[in-house]
């Protein structure tokens, strides 16, 4: 909490962004709730799982993926991010050594996340910001250069629309996932 008030305090940011109460997720999670349906399993809840399922082709659509990709929807940040860095760890070629780049900007979730997967403290990497708190690709590039160099890797760069701490999300953000091998 200090570290996380530390880093909001970091930068100028005139704004802090706090979860405003939408009266559509009232409304949904009422009738969520009314349904009773458990969300992850068609027989289950056929409704919330075709819902589910419609807005993840709409998410794929927004960002340009396939419209057959596979996702679920997750209850909130951190959840998704725990899923995101299993799906990592799962596809690396081999788990030991796995390593998580984030920039300092990053959630802190992310590395709660890692250390719920057993993903020890040490491998979580925190990459640079720039001046508009952007990670430097040439700082993470540093990392991916020293990692191949010791042999360490495989990993996943987990890239960050603008300050978590801050909220502030500014245009040109600039990573992937990039297997340092
Ligand atoms: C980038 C980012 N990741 C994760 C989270 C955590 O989300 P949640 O509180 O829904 O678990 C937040 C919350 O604001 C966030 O901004």
């Amino acid at each position: 909490m200090k570290d996380t008030a530390a880093a909001a305090s970091r930068h100028a940011a005139w704004r802090w962004t706090g979860a405003p109460l939408l009266v559509t997720g009232v409304a949904l999670a009422m009738w969520s709730a009314a349904l009773a349906g458990a969300g992850g399993s068609w027989l289950g809840g056929a409704t919330l799982s075709s819902l589910e399922l419609t807005v993840l082709r709409w998410v794929a659509e927004l960002v340009g993926y396939p419209t057959d990709t596979a996702g679920i929807l997750t209850s909130g940040g951190s959840m998704a991010n725990l899923g995101g860095l299993a799906a990592a760890r799962e596809r690396a070629p081999e788990r030991d050594g796995f390593r998580v780049y984030v920039s300092t900007e990053a959630h802190y979730s992310i590395a709660k996340a890692a250390r719920v997967l057993g993903i020890p403290a040490g491998h979580v990497v925190t990459v640079a910001v720039d001046g508009e708190q952007r990670m430097r690709v040439d700082a993470l590039a540093g990392e991916l250069a020293r990692a191949r160099d010791q042999g360490i890797g495989p990993g996943v760069v987990c890239a960050t629309a603008g300050a978590a701490a801050t909220s502030t999300t500014r245009r040109g953000c600039s990573t992937g996932c990039v297997p340092p091998s």
